[in-house]
């Protein structure tokens, strides 16, 4: 039945949208299923944006949507922030790829080190992936060690993401993989390789597996395991960041040996740091008893460090990113009753939601292993249908210029959406 009417949606969805139809044929010629983000892709196919401002976008056949994905969690600052238009405005006149350096990245990576307390210096990237890539090889190479230690579910880039069962593109990595929020896994695994783990790679939130939140001691666990055994604690802060004005880390009271961030810092822009202790951090300084060359055409590319220059200075002070972190904390709250009047659940922390299509308790990527994802693609195209964007797998991600009136037409468009997916049922 839900297949059927699956496919009734797919229909509905193509004949009100021609132009993307046409666009997605094109695109299909010259990129593998008409895309270059395998995340974006959804069936029957994508709808292609023709402009984008605050909280909406509006594609080629004229459909409005009430954004509410904030491109996997990069629109922190919404649509065209004004702060970073002005900021990359200069940037257009000046000049840009200058092959030498320019006043914007000292201040960015000033401005970073004051946020976070665990940071003295800070390597620019440019993406998340790359920034992991950074982070684990210093992990590895001041430690003589060859093992990581990673969560099932982690998402760390695109050649970074250990879920068990699913096949990757991974780099070659020794990696041992243990469960999220089970110290006893993460236990054994330090008593049997304890001697080659050089460091463990973790999301304060498990995010794009599941946006998993983390119990109160598996942090801080970790942290003492790392203590214990000489391994290098690397939080991967991409998408937790932005919980508070120093991170997750600064919630949670939790001080990684290295950080990594990306996303929504770079205002929409390419942008990836790994930022960490001074004994970590000078391997990438010249003329070091243990130094490593590591460049990057990009890694400082104006129009980034312009723009995360004014997205720290301006738009990500404490009261926006406390402010939004209260109104997730609301709006998952609200969610979740109506999601568990259907068998559903919200989960997440701050302004980082997971919709998923089971109520049993979730601490782990494996509780939501089995569970079938066909009723979160009809809720999907449901709010679709009532005009509301979020991520194909039921990602809800908030951003600045959403207000409480956005959130209630948003749950509104919830309550509605479920209705329909019920009364099909699984
Ligand atoms: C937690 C986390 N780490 C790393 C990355 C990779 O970042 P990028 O896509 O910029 O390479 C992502 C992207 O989704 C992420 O969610």
């Amino acid at each position: 039945m839900i297949n059927k009417v699956l496919e009734d949606s797919y229909r509905r969805y193509a004949a009100k949208r021609p132009l993307s139809a046409e666009q997605h044929a094109r695109a299909r010629t010259f990129l593998p299923s008409g895309t270059t983000r395998s995340v974006l892709d959804f069936d029957p196919f994508p709808f292609t944006v023709a402009s984008a401002a605050g909280c909406r976008l509006t594609d080629i056949d004229g459909h409005v949507y009430l954004d509410y994905l904030g491109d996997y969690s990069v629109g922190l600052a919404g649509h065209n922030p004004e702060a970073v238009r002005e900021a990359v405005t200069p940037v257009l006149e000046n000049g840009w790829s200058f092959g030498t350096v320019a006043a914007e990245e000292a201040e960015v990576a000033r401005m970073l080190c004051e946020r976070f307390a665990s940071m003295d210096l800070v390597r620019f990237t440019s993406s998340g992936t790359e920034a992991n890539l950074v982070a684990l090889s210093l992990a590895l190479k001041s430690t003589d060690r060859n093992k990581v230690l990673v969560f099932d579910g982690g998402y760390h880039g695109g050649f970074l993401s250990f879920s068990r069962g699913r096949p990757s593109l991974n780099v070659p990595l020794d990696a041992v993989i243990c469960d999220y929020n089970d110290l006893e896994s993460v236990r054994q695994a330090f008593d049997q390789w304890s001697e080659q783990i050089g460091c463990v790679l973790v999301e304060p939130m498990l995010g794009s597996g599941g946006r998993i939140q983390a119990a109160p001691d598996f942090l801080k666990g970790l942290r003492t395991l790392c203590n214990e055994n000489g391994s290098v604690l690397v939080f991967d802060e991409v998408q937790t960041s932005r919980m508070s004005y120093g991170g997750a880390q600064a919630l949670l009271g939790v001080r990684p040996d290295l950080t990594t961030l990306g996303k929504y810092i770079g205002g929409g822009f390419g942008f990836g740091v790994v930022g960490g202790a001074e004994t970590l951090m000078l391997q990438l300084a010249r003329g070091g008893e243990r130094s490593y060359d590591h460049s990057g055409t990009f890694n400082n590319n104006r129009f980034s460090m312009a723009a995360s220059l004014a997205m720290l200075r301006d738009v990500l002070t404490p009261t926006s990113l406390d402010g939004l972190f209260a109104r997730g904390e609301n709006l998952r709250k609200h969610a979740d009753v109506l999601l568990r009047r259907h068998g559903f659940q919200a989960t997440g922390w701050g302004s980082l939601i997971g919709i998923h299509p089971t109520d049993v308790a979730v601490s782990r990527a494996l509780d939501l292993a089995g569970a079938d994802r066909r009723p979160v693609e009809l809720l999907f195209h449901e709010l679709l249908e009532r005009g509301i964007y979020i991520g194909k797998s039921g990602f809800v991600t908030l951003s600045l210029p959403q207000t409480p009136q956005t959130d209630d037409l948003f749950l509104s468009a919830l309550e509605s959406s479920l209705q329909v997916v019920s009364a099909v049922g699984r």
